[in-house]
């Protein structure tokens, strides 16, 4: 779906990367994925030098966790549009960062807010996909591991801050497929004396998404509608990057 797609818009932004410290879960290590066990952590996914995703076959998510309080989501999904089945949107999100289990049970995701990103891809509206950095603190409630009485494999739930569970998540890897851990934020790396840049992607700076597509933590999302009319605005000065 997102392959058709041949631009992204890239844009100016200042950000500061955030961490926090984490400690062990031995229980959560392990690169887990969605039932159809094609989107998954790792650089077959993300490829930060040259700012590109590889689509996955199937829509699905993957957490990878360590035991030293890492973690790493891809997420791919295709969202339905029952007002014109022609023009199903899709969105691809990436981010790592650091995570803590509370006393209370509950996982913090604290992702590096420079390193995330996201490719959107609505192709009836915007003639291009637009790829953002994308930052979103996530919440969930509380975990189980298990194994799937019916598949054998051994099952993560995860429960989302609001206590709804999320699609059952099966380990596909352990130890863990996981991009560096440290903060990648290739975009932003200089080539001095102007060396060739092995990325189509000159140096540059992405912005920032607030959180629009998701609710992953709780509080108050931006409108949807908002965020689009900030990117158009600021996008007026930017540069077109060519992608593939
Ligand atoms: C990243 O997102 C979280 C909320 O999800 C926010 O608290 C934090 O300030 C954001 N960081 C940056 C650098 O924008
Ligand atoms: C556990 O603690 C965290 C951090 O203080 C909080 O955000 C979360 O809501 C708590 N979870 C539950 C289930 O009370
Ligand atoms: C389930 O997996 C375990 C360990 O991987 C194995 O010992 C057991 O025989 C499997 N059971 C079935 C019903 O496949
Ligand atoms: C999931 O996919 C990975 C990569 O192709 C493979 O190595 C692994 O065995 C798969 N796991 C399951 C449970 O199908």
């Amino acid at each position: 779906m997102l392959r058709s797609i041949a631009t992204a818009v890239v844009l100016s932004a200042g950000l500061a990367s955030a961490q926090a410290t984490g400690i062990a879960v031995t229980d959560l290590v392990g690169t887990w994925s969605s039932k159809s066990n094609s989107t998954l952590t790792g650089p077959g996914f993300y490829d930060p030098a040259n700012e590109k995703f590889t689509e996955p076959k199937h829509p699905g998510i993957s957490y990878s966790f360590t035991a030293d309080g890492h973690f790493e989501e891809s997420y791919y999904r295709a969202i339905a549009n029952p007002n014109n089945p022609k023009c199903p949107k899709g969105i691809i999100q990436w981010q790592h960062g650091s995570f803590i289990k509370v006393d209370n049970g509950s996982l913090v995701l604290t992702p590096i807010a420079v390193d995330g990103r996201q490719l959107y891809s609505d192709p009836c509206t915007y003639k291009t996909a637009v790829y953002t950095r994308y930052n979103a603190s996530e919440l969930f409630e509380r975990y189980e591991v298990l194994t799937d009485g019916y598949s054998n494999r051994t099952r993560l739930n995860l429960y989302k801050f609001d206590g709804s569970p999320m699609m059952p998540l099966y380990l596909a890897y352990s130890p863990p497929e996981m991009l560096p851990t440290t903060t990648l934020n290739p975009l932003t790396t200089s080539t001095p004396g102007g060396a060739k840049a092995t990325s189509k992607v000159k140096r540059a700076d992405l912005p920032l998404n607030h959180n629009a597509f998701d609710t992953r933590t709780p509080g108050k999302i931006r409108a949807d509608r908002w965020w689009w009319f900030g990117v158009f605005m600021t996008a007026s000065g930017a540069v077109l990057y060519l992608f593939f």
